[in-house]
């Protein structure tokens, strides 16, 4: 088939007509500001607060915002900041792109307008360079308050040769300095896990202090709430109660994440028909979310911690048994390691299983084996079928084919137990090949 100026036209035409669902598809975008938040009125009260306390001279230097994904944390604290900008000014930093700390220090500086510094330069001179920023903001607007919203903190964590400690400690001493001058600033960093539970010094410990701000995950119908709102200002027909309730119903399955809601909503919107939105459109865009969700962790993932996931997929699909011990788990992913790299010892092995666990493709259980201690279980949440191709197309073709071998042999070996006598009088099984294939001594 031939691109034309007419299958141009044609194509422009079918995307129209499917998008002539939407009203104003930015509703269902997560990195949208709502004009309107919905609940979260005990954390917003708390970060006021917080923020408040500065005025009566009350430090609160680190407010550690925390829960697990789409509790609406960035969305909160970017709003209470908006709306206090008569008393505040605040810069938003997402620390994601940043891949260790001083690129953390660097897109701080270009959030506050400031150029990017070598890494030779030092963190020292990134701090003073916050600092003078921070100073020029808040005499050109006229202000005591500054807010540094640090947004997906832990990367800072995961700099394999960065310090964190000292990252956050002269974050601190840059707040003293600036207290000094008669200036207020206030840090806010917004994580899955509380600043307290990492591993940091204790002189920084003691001068974060523990001013906290749990989100919990979304109730049900808080997911539904927020759907319904948006719902309304996105699709240009109305939404029915069914599908918003489905749609709520399965991002609140493991934890309530908003995020997947709205996910789930717009992908569902984008495969209907362009009239009407069904059930089955939501059951389809679970599927796509579903793999792209597998696809950015598996190939995010290391070349060791991909066979891991894999030998999980392989036991699981072979053995029919969803849950895997680790040490069957380890004596797979010795099978099916290239020859070219050297296996991670069993205890690198457990680690792993860890990150697996917490990416959020496995649950694990521990089980009891008498006499033998306590052992740990792992089962996938989602079918070996789906993960398996993101570890190696070609490898997990080499399972299925596998498990057709496995599957056929326990239907000869059904066959064979209730028909004993008749076994050399079938052809299949006088054929040689039949017996090498599946290497039965008979
Ligand atoms: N209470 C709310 N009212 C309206 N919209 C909300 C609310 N909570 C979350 N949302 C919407 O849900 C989406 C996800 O929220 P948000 O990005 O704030 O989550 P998060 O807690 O920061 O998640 P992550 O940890 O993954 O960054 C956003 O589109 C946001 O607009
Ligand atoms: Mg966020």
């Amino acid at each position: 088939m031939e691109l034309s100026k007419e299958k141009i036209i044609s194509l422009r035409e079918k995307v129209e007509r499917k998008n002539s669902i939407f009203k104003d598809k930015r509703y269902l975008d997560s990195l949208f500001l709502p004009s309107k938040i919905i609940g979260r009125e005990k954390q917003a009260e708390q970060l006021i607060q917080y923020i408040d306390s500065l005025k009566q001279g009350l430090l609160v230097p680190v407010i550690s915002v925390y829960g697990r994904s789409g509790a609406g944390k960035s969305t909160v604290v970017r709003f209470v900041c908006q709306n206090m900008s008569d008393v505040l000014s605040f810069s938003f930093v997402n620390l994601r792109k940043a891949k260790t700390v001083f690129g953390c220090s660097n897109l701080i500086l270009s959030e506050l307008g400031s150029e990017n510094l070598k890494s030779a330069q030092g963190l020292n001179k990134a701090i003073d360079c916050m600092e003078n920023k921070i100073e020029k903001i808040l005499a050109e607007e006229n202000k005591k308050f500054f807010v540094l919203i640090l947004d997906e903190y832990d990367v800072i964590f995961s700099d394999p040769r960065g310090r964190p400690s000292d990252f956050v400690y002269k974050l601190l001493t840059l707040e003293e300095n600036l207290r000094e001058k008669g200036l207020w600033l206030c840090i806010i960093t917004i994580s899955n896990n509380a600043l307290s539970e990492h591993d940091l010094d204790d002189r920084v410990k003691s001068r974060i202090g523990n001013s906290e701000i749990f989100f919990e995950p979304y109730r049900q119908e808080d997911v539904f709430n927020i759907l319904q709102d948006r719902a309304k200002k996105a699709f240009s027909v109305k939404m029915d109660t069914a599908i918003l309730k489905l749609c709520a119903k399965l991002s609140s399955d493991d934890h309530g994440d908003a995020r997947r809601a709205l996910d789930l909503l717009r992908i569902a919107g984008e495969l209907s028909d362009g009239k009407k939105l069904t059930l089955e459109d939501v059951d389809k865009a679970v599927e796509l979310l579903q793999k792209d969700r597998v696809a950015t962790i598996v190939t995010n993932s290391s070349y060791h911690m991909r066979l891991v996931v894999g030998s999980i997929c392989s036991l699981s699909l072979l053995s029919g048994n969803p849950w895997c011990a680790t040490s069957a788990i380890y004596k797979k992913y010795h099978t099916i390691i290239s020859k070219e790299f050297k296996p991670l010892s069993y205890r690198r092995i457990v680690d792993l299983l860890v990150e697996v666990e917490n990416s959020g493709l496995v649950v694990s259980r521990t089980i009891s084996r008498g006499r033998y201690g306590y052992g740990n279980e792992y089962k996938l949440k989602l079918s070996p079928s789906l993960i398996g191709p993101f570890v190696s197309e070609e490898w997990w073709n080499s399972v299925i084919e596998k498990k057709k071998q496995l599957d056929e042999l326990e239907d000869i070996k059904a066959e064979l137990k209730s028909r004993p006598r008749s076994l050399f009088s079938r052809p299949l099984f006088r054929s040689s090949n039949f017996l090498k294939k599946y290497n039965l001594d008979l």
